[in-house]
């Protein structure tokens, strides 16, 4: 059996290199290289440190700077061969760099460690993902507005309970999502705050004793600062913990519109049709149209909470600073940041491209004696009832519309005053469903005006 030699880049105490079942649980090569321009930005940022710092010279550090230029254009060139024997993209990228450059390359690794390295390379590639979030967010966003915008007055049946409860604009139902994404941007936007701070520099985890400017390579790379602690700065994951909890909310609330969308799609509802763009058919059934992205969305806060529960774990009971354990931060986290950027997109574009049935909605809005309540409201203003003897009255009214099969518009003033005696013909002006949600002018409310203002608010802010 021939013995594989040590590792060339940490190999020194080793006299016999690793067992396969070693290397393969130990390389994370396979997925790490995802990191390989924020690997390469923050290893400039430290050579140019480096030298301005008078710790390596100005001719190393334009050696390190050219050689890494090269690096990185034969990964982006798919001319990169990835090694496992490396382990990782740190050392992937350093082992080519001294096949270029030669001797300055071993000069790069002064006064840091993989474990400074690895955490500002994840950093680097989360807060990529954080914007790239906060701008799917806001895609979609727009697409709600449109479609609030242009159904500010179609009505449609407010659910509770998933039962009929009170007629509701489109709108306003639309902009409910408005105001949920926007919270889930907020999330994204302040969780990047208080992330943006470089664990480079860091080293192990003590710090060095080489002269560094932690501030400079913080500002190269557009952190606002250092982070304050060295053993925190390699022990930290909570940056990548606070993005898959912002990214879990916000696949919930992808899921339950989704859900509603599912709903809103089958015969049975009929208020919405997908476009065929983003529906797939059925093999046996010709008749068939099916809501598969909505189902996939739906479906993918399953992956995104799981890497938020698997990475929660990992990082529990974990001593300070550095363990293996953290090597397992990224796998997750990426599949977690891919699926929620196209969940985002796949329902912006669905949002797009879907078309009310403005005629079903309104059948539907209008059935299930979804204006009893107006009716109640109208007892105590026209008659001065207190409301829990007007909802009594009106409960009445709607077992006798129930038992004749029709609703309350339909029975006759004489069916309302045999119920109680000083009910008058105005009643059936507040048994409408557009009546009804015009009434509803509260702050926040359904009526068409409100919808209308809550779309320009965000139309403004979001430019
Ligand atoms: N591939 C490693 C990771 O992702 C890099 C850091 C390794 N550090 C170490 N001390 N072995 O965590």
């Amino acid at each position: 059996m021939t013995e594989k030699s040590s590792n060339q880049m940490w190999g020194g105490r080793f006299a016999a290199g690793p067992d396969a079942i070693m290397e393969a649980i130990n390389a994370s090569i396979g997925y790490d290289r995802r990191m390989a321009t924020q690997d390469i930005t923050g290893s400039r940022a430290h050579a140019a440190m480096l030298a301005k710092a008078g710790i390596i010279t100005d001719k190393d550090a334009e050696a390190i700077r050219e050689g890494l230029l090269t690096v990185l254009s034969e990964i982006d060139n798919g001319n990169f061969n990835f090694s496992a024997a490396l382990e990782d993209i740190h050392m992937n990228v350093e082992a080519r760099l001294k096949e270029i450059i030669g001797e300055p390359a071993g000069r790069l690794h002064t006064g840091r460690s993989r474990n400074d390295q690895v955490a500002t390379d994840f950093k680097l590639w989360v807060r990529d993902q954080i914007d790239a979030a906060i701008s799917g967010i806001e895609a979609l966003m727009k697409a709600l507005i449109a479609q609030a915008e242009a159904g500010a007055e179609w009505v449609m049946p407010g659910f509770t309970h998933l039962q009929t409860a009170q007629p509701v604009t489109w709108g306003h139902h639309m902009m409910a999502y408005v105001e949920m994404l926007a919270r889930d941007r907020s999330r994204f936007i302040d969780a990047r705050k208080r992330m943006n701070e470089s664990p480079l520099g860091a080293a192990a985890l003590a710090g060095t004793s080489f002269p560094i400017d932690r501030h400079m390579t913080a500002e190269a790379l557009g952190f606002d600062r250092p982070a304050a602690n060295s053993l925190d700065a390699v022990s930290d994951r909570d940056f990548a913990l606070e993005f898959l909890s912002c990214a879990s909310i916000c696949a919930v609330h992808l899921s339950r519109l989704s859900e509603e969308l599912v709903i809103w799609s089958s015969a049975q509802f009929r208020f919405v049709t997908l476009s065929d763009r983003f529906s797939t058919g059925s093999s046996i059934m010709p008749q068939k149209k099916n809501p598969d992205a909505a189902e996939l969305i739906r479906a993918k806060i399953g992956r995104i909470f799981g890497a938020n529960t698997a990475l929660t774990i990992v990082m529990k009971g974990l001593p300070l600073a550095y363990s293996k354990d953290m090597q397992e931060d990224k796998e997750q986290t990426f599949d977690a940041a891919d699926n929620l950027m196209l969940a985002l997109a796949a329902m912006e574009g669905m949002v797009k491209d879907m078309s009310a049935n403005t005629e079903s909605l309104e059948a539907a809005a209008g059935s299930g004696f979804s204006t009893a309540t107006d009716l109640a409201d109208w007892l105590v203003r026209a008659l001065n009832m207190p409301f829990r003897d007007a909802h009594h009255v009106t409960g009445t009214l709607v077992a006798m519309a129930e038992s004749r099969g029709c609703d309350l518009p339909d029975l006759t003033l004489e069916d309302m005053t045999s119920v109680h005696e000083h009910i008058t013909e105005e009643v059936f002006g507040v048994l409408g469903v557009h009546n009804s949600v015009a009434s509803r002018t509260s702050y926040g409310g359904t009526a068409p005006a409100q919808v209308r203002a809550q779309v320009s608010r965000w139309k403004e802010q979001l430019g």
